[in-house]
């Protein structure tokens, strides 16, 4: 079935478990970036995952009761004199038929047919907050029907967040999903190998940038999920470095967290690796304890096994390595109890990834926690994708042995949760020091 009909309907369920009431689903506005420009359009994930349809100056709106659902989405005119300017726009009655909705309307339309939408339905859902001029205009609609009052019509009496249905729709990944994260991630791989083959001392930073964004864009991707991070030496301890201006220094390394958007989806992949394609002694060694940190938490994704379990499983292996290396002092379970492994480790090890990057899902269980205690952290289910993404920051300090200093390591794959265990969907760029180093040479 197409997937996003089949997701309407699991949402249509959703509602009507709740009493029923009627979702309305705006996509992001467009942005002016400066005077007549605009930043590049990207429209709102929500509303995205349950239409596909990309155009600005779009609202979804379903309409659930106990046995029936009806779905209508309200959208630009053809325009003929706008698409000469601007580009192709459906129109409601082919984005009806192609998208498969049951109408159609002018997005002209909307606040004349929201308030008889809504008129005597229990309940209005929505993103409440995510944007103060969708806000307005809901209270507006409901302040249209509440006027009706004496004509007998009721206005809806309880208005739900939205998102936090759909965020546990969009935590288990579909195969739909699923079939485009794979193929998000190998295009975030061979750009991360394209990078590591140009890489050498005396180019800059954003020329390998270029390097990462001509092979997404080449793979069909249209943007960077985030700003990649191309972050050479001691720009590599600054963990959201966005200056990528610096030179390539002969026997620093470079962090490179980068990764496409495609069809709207995330991909997230960190590589470090030699400036010039070879580890020092002291480079090789913190890179190691990283990669055996990685290693560990993969090994704690699969189900039944909790959200936070890979990243203690990570952070075990860094504390032990900083005692290893002197760096801190043990016993491991002081070191990880006193939280002295955070001065070189100062992140989480994954977050769930998506349509967003960070994407959204609760990392606690729903439901009350039992009186006194805490939530419990999210169960591992198939079809969840989370990042693995350990690291080491060793800045510069007096107490700290120069061949120590400025070293900066992370390394980061996104990982699908399988029956099984789980499925590493960014393998197919080298990580392991000698395979980076017989990359690079080659
Ligand atoms: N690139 C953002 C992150 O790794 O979380
Ligand atoms: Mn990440
Ligand atoms: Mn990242």
């Amino acid at each position: 079935m197409h997937p996003y009909h089949d997701r309407r309907q699991r949402l249509t369920q959703l509602i009507r478990e709740r009493g029923g009431g009627v979702a309305v689903i705006a996509t992001a506005p467009e942005v002016i970036r400066n005077r007549d420009a605009h930043y590049p359009y990207r429209w709102d994930s929500y509303f995205y995952y349950l239409t596909g349809f990309t155009e600005p100056e779009a609202v979804l709106v379903l309409s659930v009761d106990g046995s029936g659902a009806e779905s209508r989405l309200f959208c630009r005119d053809k325009n003929e004199e706008r698409e000469i300017w601007d580009g192709y726009r459906f129109g409601p009655q082919l984005a009806r038929e192609k998208f498969g909705f049951d109408h159609a309307l002018s997005i002209d339309k909307l606040d004349e047919e929201l308030p008889r939408l809504l008129a005597d339905r229990p309940a209005i859902f929505s993103a409440i907050g995510a944007d103060s001029a969708h806000d307005a205009r809901i209270a507006r609609w409901l302040n249209s029907v509440r006027g009706q009052a004496r004509a007998g019509v009721s206005a809806p009496a309880q208005v739900f967040e939205i998102r936090s249905l759909v965020d546990d729709m969009r935590l288990i990944k579909d195969s739909h999903e699923i079939d485009i994260m794979r193929r998000a991630a190998d295009i975030s791989a061979a750009a991360h190998v394209r990078a590591m083959r140009a890489s050498r001392p005396g180019r800059f930073e954003f020329e390998l940038e270029a390097e990462l964004e001509h092979e997404f864009r080449m793979g069909g991707s249209k943007a960077p999920a985030y700003g990649s991070i191309v972050a050479s030496g001691r720009h590599a301890c600054v963990l959201h470095y966005r200056a990528n201006d610096a030179r390539l220094t002969e026997g620093e390394l470079l962090l490179i967290d980068a990764g496409c958007e495609l069809d709207g989806y995330a991909s997230d992949i960190t590589r470090t690796f030699p400036v010039s394609g070879r580890f020092s002694g002291a480079q090789r060694t913190l890179y190691d304890i990283v990669l055996e940190a990685q290693q560990a938490a993969i090994a704690a994704t699969r189900p039944g096994m909790r959200f936070i379990d890979p990243h203690n499983a990570a952070v075990k292996v860094l504390a032990q390595g900083l005692i290893d290396c002197g760096l801190i002092s043990g016993p491991l379970d002081t070191a990880i109890e006193s939280g002295a492994y955070r001065r070189f480790y100062m992140h989480r090890t994954g977050h769930w990834l998506g349509m967003d990057v960070h994407d959204c899902g609760d990392y606690r269980e729903p439901g009350e926690p039992a009186t006194g205690s805490e939530k419990p952290w999210r169960i591992l289910r198939p079809g969840m994708v989370i990042t693995e993404e350990p690291g080491l920051y060793v800045r510069a300090a007096d107490d700290i042995p120069r061949h120590f200093h400025d070293i900066g390591i992370r390394i980061e794959d996104d990982a699908l949760v399988t029956e099984s265990g789980c499925e590493i969907l960014t393998g197919k760029v080298p990580k392991a020091a000698n395979d980076i180093e017989a990359l690079m040479q080659s």
